[in-house]
C-alpha cells in the first residue's frame, strides 16, 4: 500500500490519537469528550466547526476556491456497551465501555484527511467533516439529517468508510449497490387464555400458539421471498409463563429480527408475517398481534460513486487488491439515511485477518493503526478528484 508520504510522516500521531480515543469510548449521543478532540483538533487545523448537531455531532467545513461543488465525508464516534478483554496500555478507561467496532479509528483517519487537506489540499469546492454520534443503534445519522445537516451543508454526495477484520489491511471492498441490510425489529404478543396446565381444554394456551408461529415464520424467507434475493429473519426472543410449572399463561411473547437488501422484501416480509400471525391465531383460537418496525434502512451504494471510490483505492493498494463482488454484510449501518439523501458510496478498508477473534464487536477486538494513513490517504485522494480543479 502506498499512502499519501506526508500523511505516512503522520503515522505516529494518528497512531496516538487513536489510541487516545480508544481509552475514553463514550456511548450513543454522549460523545462529549470525543466531540471536543475532533472540534480542537480540525480548528487547530484552521477549519471552519459547526458542533451541537444531534447533539454531539460535528461538522468541519473547509472550502477551497469558489466552486459550487460540495461533498460529505463522514466518520463515527461512538463506542458499544462492551467490556473490553484486551490488556494493552490504551484498553478503555472505562467498564462496560467499548470502541470495539473501530470508530476511534474512523475519526482519527477523517482528522488526519481534514488536516491534511486544511494544510495542502489541491481543490476547488467545499468539504464537509461529517462526525457523528450514535452510530450503533440509535442512527444519529438520521437525527443529524431531521436536524437539518444537508439543508445547512448542502453536499452533492456522501461518502463513508468501515474498518473491515478478515479483509487484509492494504485492501478494500467497494460495493457497487447493497453493501449492508436494514435492520427490522418485530414484537408478537399472543393473546390466549389461562387456564390450569392440568385442564388446558378450559383455556386457550398461547404457548403452543406461539412454538407453532416460531416454525411458520420460518417459511417467510423459504417460501414467500425469491430464492435469489437475500433475507434473513430471526427469532431471538421468546417469553411465556412464569414460575409455575401447573399454570397455562394468559400471554406469550416472541421477538426478532429481519434483515433484507430491497425495500420491496420488508413489505413482502411483513405482508406474510402478518398473514402469518393472523391464520395461526385463528388455528389455535388466539390472537397474536405482530408489531414490525422499520429500523435502518439497507445500505446502497450509487454505481457511478462506486466507481469512483474503486479508482481512488486503486490508486493506493493497486486494482488488485480493490473488491468489486465480495458478499454485502447482512449487518446494518445508519450510513444508510445518508444514502437515502445524496448518492455517495460507503467502502470497507481491510483492519486485518486479526489474531484472537478480533472481529468487530468482539471484546478482543482493536483497530488496526497499520491503515490510519491508508484510510486518511482515501479520504484525501477520494476529495480532490471529486473537486478537481478545471
Ligand atoms: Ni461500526
Amino acid at each position: 500500500m502506498q499512502p499519501i508520504p506526508a500523511l505516512l510522516e503522520q503515522r505516529a500521531r494518528l497512531t496516538t490519537l487513536r489510541r487516545d480515543l480508544h481509552a475514553h469510548p463514550e456511548l450513543a449521543f454522549e460523545e462529549r469528550r470525543t466531540a471536543a478532540v475532533v472540534a480542537d483538533t480540525l480548528r487547530a487545523a484552521g477549519i471552519e466547526v459547526h458542533e451541537g448537531l444531534a447533539g454531539t455531532g460535528v461538522v468541519g467545513v473547509l472550502k477551497r476556491g469558489s466552486g459550487p461543488r460540495a461533498i460529505g465525508l463522514r466518520a463515527d464516534m461512538d463506542a458499544l456497551p462492551l467490556a473490553e478483554q484486551n490488556v494493552f496500555p490504551h484498553r478503555s478507561r472505562h467498564d462496560g465501555r467499548m470502541h470495539a467496532c473501530g470508530h476511534d479509528g474512523h475519526t482519527a483517519m477523517l482528522l488526519g484527511a481534514a488536516e491534511h487537506l486544511a494544510k495542502e489540499g489541491d481543490f476547488d469546492g467545499t468539504v464537509y467533516f461529517i462526525f457523528q454520534p450514535a452510530e450503533e443503534t440509535v442512527g444519529g445519522a438520521r437525527v443529524m439529517i431531521e436536524e437539518g445537516l444537508l439543508e445547512r451543508f448542502p453536499m452533492q454526495q456522501v461518502f463513508g468508510m468501515h474498518n473491515w477484520p478478515g479483509l487484509p489491511a492494504g485492501q478494500f471492498a467497494v460495493h457497487g449497490g447493497p453493501v449492508m441490510a436494514c435492520a427490522d425489529q418485530f414484537d408478537i404478543h399472543v393473546r390466549g387464555h389461562g387456564a390450569h396446565a392440568a385442564m388446558p381444554h378450559q383455556g386457550r394456551d398461547p404457548v403452543v400458539a406461539m412454538a407453532a408461529l416460531v416454525q411458520a415464520l420460518q417459511s417467510v424467507v423459504s417460501r414467500t421471498v425469491d430464492p435469489l434475493e437475500s433475507v434473513v429473519l430471526s427469532i431471538t426472543r421468546l417469553r411465556a409463563g412464569g414460575e409455575a410449572y401447573n399454570i397455562i399463561p394468559d400471554e406469550a411473547y416472541l421477538g426478532g429480527t429481519l434483515r433484507a437488501f430491497k425495500n420491496e422484501l420488508r413489505d413482502q416480509a411483513e405482508e406474510a408475517m402478518e398473514r402469518i400471525c393472523h391464520g395461526i391465531g385463528v388455528a389455535h383460537g388466539v390472537q397474536a398481534s405482530l408489531d414490525y418496525r422499520r429500523g435502518y434502512p439497507p445500505t446502497v451504494n450509487t454505481a457511478a460513486e462506486a466507481a469512483v471510490c474503486r479508482e481512488i483505492a486503486a490508486s493506493l493498494v493497486g486494482p488488485g487488491n480493490v473488491h468489486k463482488d465480495r458478499h454485502p454484510s447482512m449487518g446494518a449501518e445508519d450510513f444508510a439515511y445518508f444514502l437515502n439523501e445524496r448518492p455517495g458510496c460507503y467502502v470497507w478498508i481491510g483492519n486485518g485477518l486479526g489474531e484472537g477473534g478480533c472481529m468487530l464487536h468482539n471484546p478482543h477486538y482493536d483497530f488496526n493503526d497499520d491503515i490510519l494513513a491508508l484510510g486518511a490517504s482515501y479520504w484525501v485522494r477520494l476529495a480532490e478528484r471529486l473537486l478537481a480543479k478545471d
